[in-house]
């Protein structure tokens, strides 16, 4: 498993499993338990996926299983919206949930507060003292490393502008059609890493034909070459599934390279278009 090496020294590894939407425990177990024989070292989490605890329980079950420790993974979780501005309270419940002494990486899930309007203008206010009590977590131990989630450039600018701890990791949606080329280039100029979410545009890049096409002439699953093409900027990809031989498929991802027209080709479907959330109505 290839890995990129975060601003503050923290190895990550770039292919992770999402686990949005992963819930019971059995789904949760066979999920990671085919990831971790396929090679994946690293899981997504976030407190409103409500799965942690699963995710925890499989991981105390499985990690011996695969002959693995607890510091041979990588476990990312988020802090919710309805937590933003009590970040303290927020990690503590994930740590129990999971059951961890220390998380990996945990990322602010959202610029706003749950139950706040877009343009309440307590949003940065209370978001700073979410990073702040982050913050406070790292120097802790408790948190190898700090960033966010679904920020615009205008939400990480303000961080950057503040903070004394920097973000080490960006997790935005990200795939051909949504192509992030600005926040690329501020995360590349202020030293973040990005990290995908929603690389297969929440399945629906699947059938897009010229990736189709390009999938069909290499010899690769779609799904491969939508994977590829981020990680081969750079981009870290935590494609979800719960179907094994989903999970392996999404983890051959770095035995081939995609040539240079054929990125091209794929870049050149940027449409703006988002499956997921936008943030950027939140002040
Ligand atoms: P499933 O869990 O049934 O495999 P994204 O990561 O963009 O949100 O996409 C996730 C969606 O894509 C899920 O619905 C998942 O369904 C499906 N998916 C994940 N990997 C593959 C794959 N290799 N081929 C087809 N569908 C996939």
């Amino acid at each position: 498993m290839e890995s990129v090496t975060l601003n503050n020294g923290v190895e990550m590894p770039t292919l992770g499993l999402g686990t949005f939407k992963v819930k019971g425990y059995e789904v949760v177990r066979r999920a990671l338990d085919a990831a971790l024989g396929q090679g994946y070292r690293s899981f997504d989490t976030a407190a409103v996926y409500q799965n942690e605890a699963d995710i925890g329980r499989a991981l105390k079950e499985l990690l011996p299983a695969h002959g693995l420790s607890r510091g041979e993974v990588f476990i990312t979780s988020k802090l919710a919206p309805a937590d933003q501005g009590a970040a303290e309270e927020g990690c503590r419940r994930s740590l129990a949930a999971l059951d961890c002494g220390y998380l990996d990486l945990y990322l602010v899930h959202w610029p706003g507060r749950q139950g706040w309007r877009s343009e309440d203008p307590r949003n940065p206010e209370c978001r700073r003292r979410s990073w702040e009590a982050m913050e406070r977590l790292h120097r802790d131990g408790k948190l190898r490393a700090i960033g966010v989630s679904n920020y615009t450039g205008g939400h990480l600018r303000e961080l950057l502008a503040h903070c004394r701890v920097r973000p080490a990791v960006l997790q935005v949606e990200c795939h051909p059609r949504l192509a992030q080329s600005e926040l690329r280039a501020l995360c590349a100029e202020s030293g973040l890493h990005l990290q995908a979410y929603s690389s297969l545009g929440s399945g629906r890049l699947l059938e897009e034909p010229v990736v189709r096409a390009l999938a069909e002439r290499l010899g690769r699953t779609p799904a491969q070459v939508l994977l590829r093409w981020a990680l081969q900027q750079g981009v870290g990809v935590i494609p979800k599934s719960t179907d094994p031989r989903r999970i392996a498929q999404n983890a051959r991802v770095f035995d081939f390279r995609l040539a240079e027209g054929d990125m091209r080709a794929l870049s050149g479907l940027h449409s703006g278009t988002r499956y997921c959330w936008d943030p950027s109505t939140v002040v």
